[in-house]
């Protein structure tokens, strides 16, 4: 069976607010709509995008897609462009999806398609549990029954040509939903149960909510880094990405910032990717006094790759000279920067070793880090945990 998911994202968010569309904003790490399509991703062989081009495919780069399509005027407009777009393809089944709605949970894709069987629509649905009231004016005007009530959320799963000709067939107000088209056509749409944090974004305080939510489908990994260079007289002096006055600095083969190795190594552990050496080998000319933001960079990159967020990092500089405190909310920020993330989850701090030692005796430096990652609970093999 070939099953193709529409993603729409042409909205413009107006009950969101200024800023841009909500759908591209990150999310615990990642664009909201990416997080929704890598949630349906595993499902599908076809990946339509319907919304703006370039930034629908910076959200999704790495992820196999169709080519975007522009969105139109509704909500069911764009849903008919990426319909459209389908049609060569022929799936015998679509889901279209909010990219509004990044988390969807695990069960939900598998019981629309269970559904199918014996339905040509199937959709995700939560029974109404409050007190229902109409009012006008802030003034109650009654009660409604709740019983039967549902709320419906997405993704929604039709068989292709029912809803591709519906939708062509289609005529009188916009539907806020595709169910409604099959609902008009009299035909038969079951529920399958839905989940409370299968949330739509679409006032700013949904986002809050939705960062804890997507935050709880991901696992904490931690890491932790140490390393050491020489200090050496007319060497730079280059700690956490911030190059300090003196005449004495550390010398190593790259740039030797020592902060920034240990917190390297941090991540890697953390992504239980080796160290620095496996990714950049220390006798390649290539890294002879390579700025070590490089490395830094490189290492956000491999938590990017597996879908992860930097929770933390917290890295200790191990000297009596120089004197770090003063520095610290520049190297902070510095690491912050180069990591993509606010400079509240960086912490630089140092301590001495009472003279004690070669941090001590002034011979060289040490430093270590800890780094803790957020991964999906799918990711780095800990599926099985
Ligand atoms: N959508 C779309 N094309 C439109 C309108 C909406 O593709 N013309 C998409 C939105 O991008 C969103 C989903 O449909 O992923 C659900 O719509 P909604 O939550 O209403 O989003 P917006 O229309 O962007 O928000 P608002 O109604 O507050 O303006
Ligand atoms: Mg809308």
């Amino acid at each position: 069976m070939r099953i193709a998911a529409i993603l729409v994202a042409a909205g413009s968010g107006t009950r969101f607010g200024a800023g841009p569309a909500k759908q591209f904003l990150s999310i615990a790490g990642r664009p909201v709509i990416r997080w929704a399509a890598d949630a349906l991703a595993p499902y599908v062989s076809l990946l339509q995008p319907v919304g703006e081009a370039a930034a629908i495919g910076q959200a999704l780069s790495g992820l196999d897609h169709l080519a975007v399509v522009p969105g139109g005027a509704t909500r069911q407009d764009s849903v008919r462009a990426g319909l459209d777009a389908l049609a060569p393809h022929a799936p015998d089944v679509v889901l279209v999806h909010d990219a509004a709605r990044p988390l969807v949970p695990p069960g939900t894709v598998p019981a629309l398609l269970a559904a199918l069987r014996t339905h040509r629509g199937a959709i995700p649905a939560v029974p109404v549990a409050d007190t229902l009231k109409r009012a006008a004016g802030g003034v109650i005007e009654a009660t409604v029954a709740r019983e039967h009530l549902y709320r419906a959320q997405t993704p929604q799963a039709f068989d292709f040509t029912t809803l591709l000709d519906l939708h062509r067939r289609q005529a009188g107000p916009a539907a806020t939903d595709d169910a409604w088209l099959l609902e008009r056509a009299g035909l038969a749409v079951a529920l399958v149960a839905g989940h409370e944090e299968n949330i739509k974004l679409t006032y700013a305080e949904d986002a809050a909510r939705l960062e804890r939510g997507l935050l709880g489908t991901m696992v904490p990994r931690v890491g932790t880094g140490f390393d050491v260079h020489v200090l050496r007289a007319g060497r730079p002096m280059i700690l956490c990405g911030v190059t300090l006055p003196g005449d004495v600095g550390l010398d190593g083969h790259s740039d030797a910032d020592v902060g920034i190795h240990a917190l390297c190594d941090a991540i890697y552990g953390a992504l239980a990717e080796g160290d620095i050496g496996r990714h950049f080998p220390p006798g390649e000319t290539a890294w002879k006094d390579a700025d070590s933001a490089r490395f830094l960079r490189h290492a956000a990159g491999r938590i990017a790759a597996c879908g992860g967020v930097l929770a933390n990092a917290d890295v200790t500089l191990i000297c009596e000279r120089p004197k770090i405190t003063p520095h610290a909310p520049a190297m902070t920020a510095r690491l912050a920067e180069l990591l993509g993330v606010p400079a509240g989850r960086i912490s630089v701090k140092a301590t001495t070793t009472e003279r004690l030692g070669f941090a001590g005796r002034g011979e060289g430096i040490a430093a270590q880090a800890v780094a803790s990652v957020m991964v999906p609970w799918t990711g780095l093999g800990t599926a099985a945990a």
